[in-house]
């Protein structure tokens, strides 16, 4: 093994404390003409707060990068989330409110207990979306953050304008095209848990709630799949005692306990009616992420990435990362088949045997309905963390990579071919950690093939990120 298959993921955990541009970047190659929208990422950039560090990826502070093209040239921008809990951390000199993993639920589920005063975070560190017409970032709570995709400039919280409840939520919405909505979910904890399924729609009239479905010891669930008349709660087996959490005992995530007796729970809701259709038990497994769900006759195909259990999220503690240890899970694009009637068992197969996370599709052309390519990133042998760009062709069982040595990738964004029809017709972009000179550098692959077409460096290195999306449209400044 030479030095150089062995170059330390661990940059990518470095806190990043600069604010730049926007600025032009040094463009090698050449990014194609029509590419004329906004690339948008949120990601945790600080984890040493004042004196102290946070424990868990999930939990740094988080900051917002955007990437616009225009004619073949890229401007970049960084800015921290100006949120409630950056302000309250920066006066503190630590955090001040539970996270994921950090510091125990005094603050976090105090709206347990108190509900006109809530304290949940608002560290939207996890992903980039579009409620209503207002481009917001997102975390597992209920308080999403409204910016202003132009300058970064935080806005203030989204204020919903319909009454949803709940506590937890995620930050992986779907999109519907032909309803004109997004549908998300939230969790209520307490005495009398329930999950809530709800649809937030595109024109800015009021949320509505879908489906409610009460449950006595909630999963934990990063998201969720949609096919085009359903939607589909996939239950992993990582649950907590609502009771737990009023203690306040713990940091959030540390009440959840792994109980694989209680296997996979698959339901099954009709978008219109929000009817239950059918549940189902499957044997256990843990995902962060589902990749695409569509309807096939009497079942739904449904893909995800699945863990065979939930210790992926103690890799994750940042102790581990920034020993730069090598991340043991692996996370395998698997596919179920589940049953729309009640009586027959749920069956599955493993499409890729290897570590993969970061999923994304076609997802304007192919989300909720079959589909072919699936992009991700992955760990090469002998890797210690996610350090390739894969393209999965499902049908024909083909596989494609992008690599260079030293260098991280993040999440690949799917950007479509104005006017083009066929799925898979576009770019990649990814923000890719040069390990070696702490640097980070925007790539744009051709996504079939995966071949370079430019890339454009940062003036700094950019921590690994979660999360982003491509807006089209040069963004309009938000209404404040
Ligand atoms: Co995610």
């Amino acid at each position: 093994m030479t030095g150089s298959d062995r170059v330390s993921y661990a940059a990518g955990f470095v806190d990043l404390d600069s604010e730049v541009g926007p600025l032009p970047l040094e463009v090698r190659g050449r990014f194609p003409d029509w590419l004329t929208g906004t690339l948008l990422r949120t990601g945790p950039a600080k984890f040493d707060v004042g004196a102290t560090t946070v424990n868990h990826w999930f939990d740094g502070l988080a900051m917002l990068h955007r990437f616009s093209f225009a004619g073949g040239a890229v401007t970049y921008a960084n800015r921290f989330l100006n949120s409630d809990s950056y302000r309250e951390a920066a006066a503190k000199g630590a955090l001040a409110r539970g996270e994921f993993a950090t510091d125990p639920c005094r603050t976090l589920f105090q709206r347990v207990a108190a509900v006109f005063s809530p304290q949940l975070t608002d560290n939207c560190n996890v992903n980039v979306d579009c409620f209503g017409g207002e481009i917001v970032a997102l975390t597992e709570t209920t308080l999403p953050v409204r910016f202003d995709a132009e300058t970064l400039q935080t806005l203030g919280h989204y204020a919903a304008r319909g009454d949803v409840g709940g506590m937890v939520s995620i930050a992986h919405p779907h999109h519907d095209a032909k309803r004109g909505c997004r549908f998300s979910y939230v969790v209520d904890l307490g005495r009398r848990s329930k999950y809530r399924l709800f649809a937030i729609p595109d024109d800015g009239s009021p949320e509505r709630i879908v489906a409610e479905m009460p449950v006595e010891k909630p999963a934990y669930m990063h998201s969720f799949a949609m096919t085009e008349r359903y939607l589909v709660l996939t239950e992993f087996p990582l649950v907590v005692d609502p009771l737990r959490l009023l203690l306040c005992a713990a940091p959030f995530i540390r009440n959840y306990r792994w109980d694989p007796e209680m296997g996979l729970r698959f339901h099954i809701f009709d978008k219109d009616t929000g009817q239950l259709v059918v549940s189902h038990v499957a044997e256990a497994a843990f995902a962060f992420h589902h990749v695409n769900a569509y309807e096939d006759g009497d079942e739904i195909v449904l893909d995800v990435i699945t863990y065979d259990d939930a210790s992926i999220i103690d890799q994750l503690y940042l102790s581990h990362l920034r020993a730069g240890e090598t991340l043991a899970a692996t996370g395998r694009l698997t596919r179920y088949w589940v049953p729309l009637a009640a009586d027959t068992p749920v069956d599955s197969n493993v499409i890729a045997d290897e570590m993969l996370e970061l999923p994304r599709i076609d997802y304007d052309r192919v989300a909720a309905r079959p589909y072919r390519y699936v992009w991700c990133t992955g760990r090469r042998a002998g890797g210690a963390f996610l350090d390739m760009i894969l393209v999965f062709d499902i049908i024909a069982g083909e596989t494609r990579a992008w690599s260079q040595d030293g260098c991280f990738p993040g999440e690949p964004v799917f950007v479509a071919r104005p006017g083009s029809e066929t799925e898979g017709d576009g770019v990649l972009l990814s923000v890719v950690l040069d390990a070696r000179r702490g640097l980070s550098f925007l790539i744009v692959l051709d996504a079939l093939t995966l071949e370079e077409l430019a890339r454009a460096e940062c003036p700094h290195h950019i921590p690994f990120s979660f999360h982003g999306n491509y807006f089209p449209e040069p963004t309009q400044p938000a209404a404040s």
